[in-house]
């Protein structure tokens, strides 16, 4: 996508042809920062701290931390430690599993003078299958958005247009480009269907009013950022017509593990009638577990991303100013699981599949 005119996607090869660079996400919306990743230390830290972060984009990072790992030592031993210090770093979205598996299935079998070249040639395999993925995902969740709008009489934006409510970033700083959950968004945008976001805030990182209010406001999409507690009275009220979603892991079984607050989202949603819909591409899925909240790890981050929040201060700076009384306990659950019985559909690069087992497996025979 374009930022300020200038094409980029969240992770490319640099000019020397094998380090890394990326866009410093801790630092959006109020300063637009690339950095260059060095080593596979380099590429766990930007995982694990954030720089970079979504499912899709965790994955990809994590191919080229191999890559650069493979750069340094291409031995047996130290693609295996480079495989379980990339594990480490953060324990929910399944890409970032799935990306060392892809890494180590390619590099295994190759003796260790060829690995460098196939460690870079799988990480920009995966990035660019990544931006197909997304792209299509767009495609296949564009009529899902247009259907709406055409079962309210195709309103102008004047008269209120499409409203699409989603949770987190699941946009394209969350994927390589286009995103899961705002590709439908951008595509029916970009085709002159009249959409408006409703934009959760998302804490306590505040992924909805950091990142997919600065990623929309560049591609110059209506948006509303509102608090995380409002979606249910805006839909109460009619004002939401169809919410999208991103996963960082979907089960087998169809439930799906995304950021905390996005169960309470799609109960809103049953109560009330709306759709609600996940954008899923195919390496999210999880083919190893069924019920999502017995067997999703969630991770569990530091209590002080809820005592604190990070904004800007007059001088321009970035601070953080705590919320809360000194020594407050706070528990930060990263992420919740909502059961495939909420779902209405999930939209995969191979079309919109009904949230179950039978449907994925008939989606992806070659998977499952
Ligand atoms: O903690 P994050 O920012 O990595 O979590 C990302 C999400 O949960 C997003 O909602 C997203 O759907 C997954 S990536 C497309």
């Amino acid at each position: 996508m374009n930022v300020d005119g200038i094409p980029y996607r969240t992770i490319w090869l640099a000019d020397d042809g094998w380090a890394v660079e990326i866009i410093d996400q801790t630092k959006l919306p109020h300063e637009f920062a690339t950095v260059r990743l060095e080593s596979l230390d380099d590429a766990c830290v930007a995982i694990r701290d954030m720089w970079v972060r979504g499912a899709p984009l965790i994955g990809a990072t994590t191919a080229y931390g191999m890559a650069l790992a493979v750069h340094a030592d291409p031995s047996d031993g130290a693609m295996a430690k480079a495989y379980d210090a990339l594990y480490a770093t953060r324990p929910t979205a399944v890409n970032l599993r799935w990306a060392l598996d892809e890494m180590k299935t390619v590099l295994a079998s190759l003796s260790p003078n060829e690995r460098k070249e196939a460690a870079y040639t799988r990480a920009a395999e995966i990035c660019d299958e990544d931006v197909d993925i997304c792209s299509t995902i767009g495609d296949n969740g564009r009529p899902l958005i247009e259907s709406a709008w055409n079962a309210k009489g195709k309103p102008a934006m004047k008269d209120g247009g499409v409203n699409v409510l989603t949770h987190c970033n699941a946009g394209w700083l969350a994927t390589v480009d286009w995103g899961t959950a705002l590709a439908p968004i951008y595509k029916a945008h970009d085709a002159g269907i009249p959409v408006h976001v409703w934009v959760d805030e998302t804490r306590p990182r505040n992924q909805g009013a950091s990142l997919t209010s600065w990623e929309l406001g560049k591609h110059g999409v209506p948006h509303t950022v509102i608090v995380d507690n409002v979606g249910g009275h805006l839909m109460q009220h009619g004002l939401v017509d169809l919410c999208i979603t991103g996963t960082d892991r979907t089960t087998a079984a169809g439930d799906v593990c995304n950021k905390i607050g996005t169960y309470l989202k799609a109960l809103a949603a049953h109560d009330n009638g709306v759709p609600f819909y996940v954008g899923l591409p195919g390496p999210t899925i999880d083919w190893t577990v069924d019920d999502g909240v017995k067997d999703i790890p969630i991770e569990y981050r530091d209590a002080t991303e809820v005592t604190e929040i990070m904004g800007k201060a007059r001088d321009g700076s970035l601070v953080p100013v705590q919320l809360t009384p000194d020594g407050a306990n706070a528990a930060n659950y990263a992420f919740d699981v909502t059961p495939s019985r909420l779902v209405t559909g999930l939209i995969t690069e191979r079309g919109v599949a009904e949230a179950s087992k039978a449907a994925l497996v008939a989606m992806y025979p070659d998977r499952a």
